[in-house]
């Protein structure tokens, strides 16, 4: 049942977001506290959170420095894909962009900061955070998010193939969200679960984007919070407007029911599946 996930994400959001207000307190000067705190806090559906607490199903203290790292890598990278030489987009999680709050520099800055901060608090993880470090860095660097992001910006304008829009997908948005899951079995010590999460995270990750892409198109400033429309307008190459809308969503579809497949046998398989489900129907 998709409301047993909305409740296990409920419960994530709470913990994480917590935890989020002691990790980011006001120091000196106070504007790059403010800046951070700004674009981290109080905002965000925390799917990521969940999914390193459900890496570590059972035992999901133990994931809370890797959800907080991995929440702000994402905050940093909405930070800077909102930056006017990225996407440019003035609205973010129902309110004002960093940049348009801050001014450029300090949005920048608050990115690079946060960056430092989620390694900081990584390291602090009690099961092998040398590796999660590691896992973190790959998964958010060229080689990942940044690739991917590189690549997203190179392909606008320009008619790419599905396979490579597979992949600039896989790395810019999948290989975070693999890395939740990735992260919270080592920090709960299960390195028995890595693959079999990661082929589930892949799953996730593309149908994340694909949804994403498929909310740009149809989905409200109001409900999303921030800009639909972008995409078309940014000449962005994306599933919907490779393929068309409905295409699109029976490529939603194939990767749920292949993501609950994927799901099968692994703890909290139930939540799982219902996370791929609601993924699916989410309207923002
Ligand atoms: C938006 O991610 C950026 C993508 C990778 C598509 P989310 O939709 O998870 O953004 P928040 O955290 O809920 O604001
Ligand atoms: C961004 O993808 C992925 C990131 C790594 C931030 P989008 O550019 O489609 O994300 P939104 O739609 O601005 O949230
Ligand atoms: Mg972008
Ligand atoms: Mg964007
Ligand atoms: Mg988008």
């Amino acid at each position: 049942m998709i409301d047993d996930f909305r409740q296990y994400l409920e419960e994530a959001a709470e913990k994480v977001e917590m935890a989020l207000e002691k990790v980011l307190k006001v120091g000196d000067p106070p504007v790059i506290f403010e800046a951070m705190r700004y674009s981290t806090l109080d905002g965000g559906k925390r799917i990521r959170a969940a999914l390193c607490f459900l890496g570590a199903y059972g035992s999901e203290e133990l994931a809370l420095p890797a959800a907080c790292a991995v929440e702000m890598i994402h905050a940093y990278s909405l930070i800077h894909d909102d930056l006017p030489c990225m996407d440019n987009d003035d609205f973010r999680r129902g309110k004002p962009s960093c940049h348009k709050a801050y001014g450029e520099a300090v949005a920048l800055l608050a990115g690079d900061a946060l960056i430092a901060k989620a390694f900081e608090v990584l390291a602090t993880q009690e099961n092998n955070a040398l590796l999660a470090v590691k896992e973190l860095a790959q998964a958010s660097g060229a080689q990942g998010m940044v690739g991917g992001q590189v690549l997203d910006l190179l392909s606008e304008n320009k008619a790419i193939g599905t396979d490579q829009l597979k992949t600039i997908h896989a790395k810019k948005t999948g290989a975070l969200i693999s890395t939740s899951l990735k992260l919270g079995a080592l920090a709960a010590d299960r390195k028995e679960l890595l693959p079999q999460l990661t082929t589930y995270g892949e799953k996730i990750g593309l149908l994340f984007q694909i949804t994403d892409d498929i909310l740009d198109f149809e989905g409200t400033k109001e409900s999303l919070g921030k800009t639909p429309g972008k995409d078309a307008s940014s000449g962005k190459n994306t599933y919907a407007t490779l393929l068309g809308l409905e295409e699109a969503k029976s490529l939603a579809a194939k990767y749920t029911s292949e993501a609950k497949s994927a799901a099968e046998n692994l703890p909290g398989s139930g939540i799982l599946k219902d996370l791929a489900d609601f993924i699916l129907v989410r309207t923002k």
